[in-house]
């Protein structure tokens, strides 16, 4: 079993959680994820790490409470305990190397650009984040990333932390600014990261995205994580979960999300009775 040591709400929507899980916490690299089952009747459901820290031996993992799943893990104390807690799973992001990164986080996916952004900060790279999400009220990580990087820029949809545009544009602006980056990495909303890379693309700058579709086993056998990435398809949970922004076929990876949705819909119905 995998002791929860802290729950804590983020904002109205989300909630980080550290579990102890010592043997993961000594291996697991930014852009990796675990794999999660609360209990015997649980589904497994994929998570990608927040934070961790070797010497307490603790893993932070952060999600919505969107699914049937989530729901019920939002709802666990500290002193409760997950059945299931296996990792590392995925590839650790390819981060070395970069001397001028952009480190892009939609909403929700914003918890998992923070750790890629704090290892590129702690080499030496010069590092933007930019962040955005619906309102202020949702605004996630402000402090920690101020901490762990160059310049943060947070745009919000409505404006209502004086902010007001989509990523994208605040990506274009810093670009025409003359940013010179030598690495974009974008978490988020598919569409976002179609739209970061749409952005991207006519100044060859390399860029990479954290594509997160419905995984089953996260081990490569059922086939239900596959992303169309140039002529072929991956698998995101051992060829990813991070892919050549320009290469992804986001629209196919949009139609595959939805043909899962009334699964999805049906499974919460039912845990909330
Ligand atoms: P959201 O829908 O509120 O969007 C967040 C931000 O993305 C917006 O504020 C905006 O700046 C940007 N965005 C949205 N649509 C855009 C567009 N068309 N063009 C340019 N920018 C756009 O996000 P949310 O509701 O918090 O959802 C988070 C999403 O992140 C979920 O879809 C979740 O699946 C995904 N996610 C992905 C990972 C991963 O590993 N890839 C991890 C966690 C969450
Ligand atoms: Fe099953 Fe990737 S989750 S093949």
């Amino acid at each position: 079993m995998y002791p929860i040591e802290r729950v804590e709400a983020l904002n109205p929507e989300v909630t980080r959680m550290v579990v102890r899980a010592p043997e993961i916490a000594k291996k697991i690299k930014p852009g990796q994820f675990i794999m999660l089952r609360i209990d015997e009747h649980g589904e497994r459901i994929p998570l990608t790490m927040n934070d961790c820290d070797a010497q307490a031996g603790t893993v932070t993992i952060v999600f919505q409470a969107v699914g049937a799943t989530t729901m019920r893990l939002a709802n666990m104390k500290a002193g409760d305990a997950l059945l299931d807690f296996v990792g590392p799973l995925g590839n650790p992001t390819e981060l070395a190397g970069a001397r001028r990164a952009c480190v892009i986080g939609g909403g929700l996916g914003t918890a998992i650009a923070y750790p890629q952004a704090k290892w590129l900060y702690e080499q030496g790279c010069e590092v933007d984040v930019i962040t955005g999400f619906r309102n202020a009220d949702l605004i996630l990580f402000e402090d920690e990333i101020n901490a762990s990087s160059t310049r943060q820029i947070v745009m919000t949809d409505d404006g209502s932390n004086g902010n007001k545009g989509l990523v994208t544009q605040a990506l274009q602006q810093r670009i025409d600014e003359g940013a010179n980056y030598d690495l974009v990495l974008a978490v988020g909303p598919v569409i976002m990261m179609k739209f970061v890379a749409a952005t991207t693309k006519p100044y060859g700058i390399k860029t990479l995205v954290s594509m997160n579709p419905l995984m089953i086993d996260g081990t490569g056998m059922c086939g239900g994580c596959r992303v169309k990435v140039g002529d072929e398809y991956l698998h995101a949970c051992v060829d990813g979960p991070d892919f050549d922004g320009h290469l992804v076929d986001f629209d196919d990876a949009m139609r595959r999300g939805v043909m899962y949705r009334s699964f999805e819909s049906a499974a919460r119905d039912a845990a909330a009775g």
